[in-house]
């Protein structure tokens, strides 16, 4: 079995093939009756050692659509709390004989460890600041669709790099399918080197909005600053705050991404957020379902016996 870690490692094939398989199911997702349930019998147990709405809701719609049993487990109500460690917890997981594991964690490669341990397809749903792969896959194909290409586009991704799983994911699967790729932040909240992951890096957000097909704007993670440089809010949003009058430098017709939860008037308006000719942010999240089934499927597919990616 193959497991879903990251975009690093990934071909630009595998990524087109991922976005190819998640395209068939955005039919039967607005359909009224929505189940395909080819992965029947299968188990998939979601563990969330981070809080989530989006990224835990998608994969327990993705995992029923397609008929799996489908069984969430809240670190916070669990024995986690009891100080049991990660690999017991795995390894406990493990013997209840999942055939998929979704895992999300606060800490950066914890996924990755668990993956290790477990007799079955792991798929990180955000792990720290190192990777979210079907977030940045629910994004290109939400570009694919309303920029009609992710090859040549031009994308600018501002806000809080540093501490951003997304931007990274983002990045890696971007600069793979040719976009050109601009960052924005701060120079506080620019992760080092970044420049060798291939994009331009700016401080001054009107300058990288030049020519801008697509911008997506980065929630600013207060949670993972303990101890570090904090922004105030009012500084922030003057200097990097996505408002219709600085959209005005980007293309005519740009779209406005935001992977959620916003935090409105400091990374954007909300006039921009809720203008839905320019703002994709909720079909990013109704592609999250469709991308999330194409993982599920493609990735069990070894176990199926489907010929396949996996
Ligand atoms: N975009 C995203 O991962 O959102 P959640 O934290 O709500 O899952």
């Amino acid at each position: 079995y193959r497991h879903l870690l990251g975009i690093g490692g990934l071909r630009a094939y595998e990524i087109a093939y991922l976005l190819d398989e998640a395209e068939q199911w955005i039919a039967l997702n607005r359909a009224t009756a929505k189940h395909d349930d080819r992965l029947a019998g299968l188990t998939q147990i979601n563990a969330f050692f981070e809080n989530s709405t989006r990224t835990l809701l998608s994969f327990e719609i993705a995992g029923k659509r397609l008929g799996m049993d489908v069984v969430n487990m809240h670190a916070a109500q669990s024995s986690v709390k009891k100080g049991e460690t990660l690999i017991d917890t795995a390894v406990t997981l493990n013997a209840m004989r999942p055939d998929m594991l979704v895992i999300r964690h606060d800490a950066s490669g914890a996924v990755a460890l668990i993956a290790d341990k477990v007799d079955c397809p792991v798929l990180n749903a955000g792990d720290g600041r190192h990777e979210h792969p079907t977030q940045a896959l629910l994004d290109a194909l939400t570009i694919r669709r309303r920029v009609g290409r992710v090859e040549h586009s031009v994308v600018v991704i501002c806000g809080d790099v540093l501490h951003s799983r997304v931007a990274r994911s983002n990045i890696l699967l971007l600069t793979t399918l040719g976009a050109e790729v601009r960052v924005v932040a701060p120079p506080t909240l620019l992760p080092p080197a970044i420049e060798r992951m291939g994009v331009t890096v700016f401080t001054d957000f009107d300058a990288a909005l030049e020519g801008a097909e697509v911008v997506m704007m980065l929630r600013l993670q207060l949670e993972r600053m303990v101890g570090a440089f904090v922004p105030s809010p009012r500084e922030y949003h003057a200097l990097y705050g996505l408002t219709r009058e600085r959209l005005r430098r980007a293309e005519r017709n740009a779209l406005v991404m935001h992977p959620g939860p916003m935090n409105r008037g400091i990374e954007i308006t909300s006039d921009v957020a809720d203008d839905l000719d320019r703002s994709a942010i909720t079909e990013q999240v109704e592609m999250g379902v469709a991308v999330r089934m194409a993982c599920l499927d493609v990735l069990t597919r070894g176990r199926r016996g489907v010929e396949g990616w996996a």
